[in-house]
């Protein structure tokens, strides 16, 4: 069994992980030349020194918004320290540790852009790469696919109605690399996920003044430091460089940061994959996960608010499970009509297409049931509270949660310890 694995950052380590467990042969193709994905820093932003694409969020002076007792894998847990909301440089020294731990180093074919996969008459696929600093093309053929490339890679930008007047800078948060360009500046961060909150924290440190525009309830009460003001979302560009919101106010603004997310995006995929993407809507998954009309592909990491590398190493136990023979997937039929069932009990809930994938209060249910059925171990319940915890925490006390330290007791508990 030949398995090709796109993407060396925690997903594609834990697939690699396991692929290598049961016995198939691996290779993983990942651009970057180390393995670490988003955890990775650069200063770049565009186009790297060999002409293509860079793919990183990552920001200075980031710490994790989960708890490190949250954040490890299943049987390799981030080890023990005086704190648990650990930065962008510690995750990344554990993810070499985990690495170097499974021996996961020499499968790793780094520098390497996977350009096109094709689905073969044979149930196989043909893959080719390019290896970037010498541009050279190479093909070949793989019984099995992880696509483990993350979901960070291409951003969302709205279009702000006058933007063609405005003077100042407009980026959106995958180009942010640190808050010190904006010293003594007045910014508009817009969008309230994870990103748009931490980023205009990060601001009001250096920045004049900071307005943090938004539409969403939970963030409404979250309290900032004073040179923060919150605002609805944008109606238009008024004047070259002040900005009319929803509720008639205005402000002036030297510069703008759309952290208005991200796009899943398989450029690599071959429209002979039958793979689409509407509105962040992927199909046709399985679970999330498994491409139910050539089953030999899948995708690891693609629901979001999940334990991440948690999720990750089960999705990818799955997996193996099914490539193994272990386990037994329905007919195509079968699965085609359980995803219909479940995304029509998901639309009725009031799922918009973009929260196709949002696990969040659904994540419990759905790690039991890849567990289940792959008769491979849950993941314990301690790890969906304490994730719980931590983002009620994040909203109530943005200022301070990341000085909070918590401590698992046993499957079921956890304390916080100061
Ligand atoms: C700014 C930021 C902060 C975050 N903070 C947290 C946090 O605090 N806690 C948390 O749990 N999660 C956090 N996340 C989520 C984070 O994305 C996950 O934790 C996890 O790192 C995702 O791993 P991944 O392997 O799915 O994707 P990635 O880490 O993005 O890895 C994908 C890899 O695939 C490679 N790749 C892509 N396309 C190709 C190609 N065509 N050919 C070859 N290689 C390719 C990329 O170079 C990359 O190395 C954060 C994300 C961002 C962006
Ligand atoms: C894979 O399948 C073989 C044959 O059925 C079985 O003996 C083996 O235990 C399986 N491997 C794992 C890791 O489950
Ligand atoms: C945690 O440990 C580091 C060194 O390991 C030390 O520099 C730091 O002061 C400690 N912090 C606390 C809160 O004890």
């Amino acid at each position: 069994m030949r398995v090709a694995i796109i993407g060396a950052g925690a997903a594609g380590l834990a697939s690699l992980r396991h692929a290598k467990e049961y016995g198939f042969d691996c290779d993983v193709f990942e651009m970057r030349e180390n393995l670490g994905g988003t955890w990775i820093y650069t200063d770049d932003v565009g186009t790297d020194r060999f002409g293509y694409p860079v793919y990183s969020a990552m920001y200075k002076g980031l710490r994790t918004n989960l708890p490190k007792e949250v954040m490890g894998f299943p049987d390799f847990p981030i080890p023990e320290q005086n704190k648990s909301y650990l930065t962008q440089a510690e995750i990344l020294d554990f993810l070499n540790l985990y690495a170097d731990r499974y021996n996961l180093r020499n499968f790793i074919k780094f520098n390497s852009i996977v350009s096109e996969i094709r689905p073969l008459s044979t149930n196989s696929w043909q893959l080719t790469y390019i290896q970037k600093p010498t541009h050279e093309k190479t093909t070949a053929t793989y019984d099995a696919v992880m696509v483990c490339n993350g979901h960070y890679n291409d951003p969302v930008v709205p279009e702000i109605p006058g933007e063609e007047i405005f003077r100042g800078e407009i980026q959106h948060s995958h180009t942010f690399r640190s808050p010190e360009p904006y010293e003594g500046k007045r910014v508009l961060v817009v969008g309230a996920g994870p990103s748009g909150l931490d980023i205009t924290l990060q601001l009001s440190k250096v920045a004049s003044e900071v307005v943090f525009s938004h539409h969403s309830p939970e963030a409404r009460n979250t309290c900032f430091p004073s040179n923060v003001q919150q605002r609805p979302d944008i109606k238009q560009v008024v004047s070259e460089n002040s900005i009319e919101f929803v509720d008639g106010t205005c402000c002036c603004f030297d510069a703008i940061i759309l952290c208005t997310g991200y796009k899943y995006s398989f450029p690599f995929l071959h429209q002979s994959c039958g793979v689409t993407v509407d509105n962040n809507f992927i199909q046709p998954l399985y679970k999330h996960m498994v491409h139910l009309e050539k089953p030999t592909m899948c995708f690891i990491g693609i629901p979001f608010n999940v334990c991440t590398f948690h999720m990750f190493d089960l999705q990818a136990r799955y997996f193996c499970q099914h490539l193994n023979g272990t386990m037994v997937l329905p007919s195509t039929e079968e699965m085609r009509m359980h995803t219909d069932r479940e995304m029509q009990y998901r639309w009725a809930k009031g799922c918009s297409k973009r929260q196709a994938h949002m696990m969040g209060q659904y994540q419990e249910d759905y790690y039991n049931d890849l567990a289940g059925d792959a008769k491979t171990a849950p993941i314990a319940p301690v790890y969906v509270k304490l994730r719980d915890t931590s983002v009620r925490q994040l909203y109530n006390d943005l200022l301070n949660f990341r000085e909070d330290r918590y401590k698992l007791l046993d499957s079921e508990n956890f304390v916080k310890v100061n």
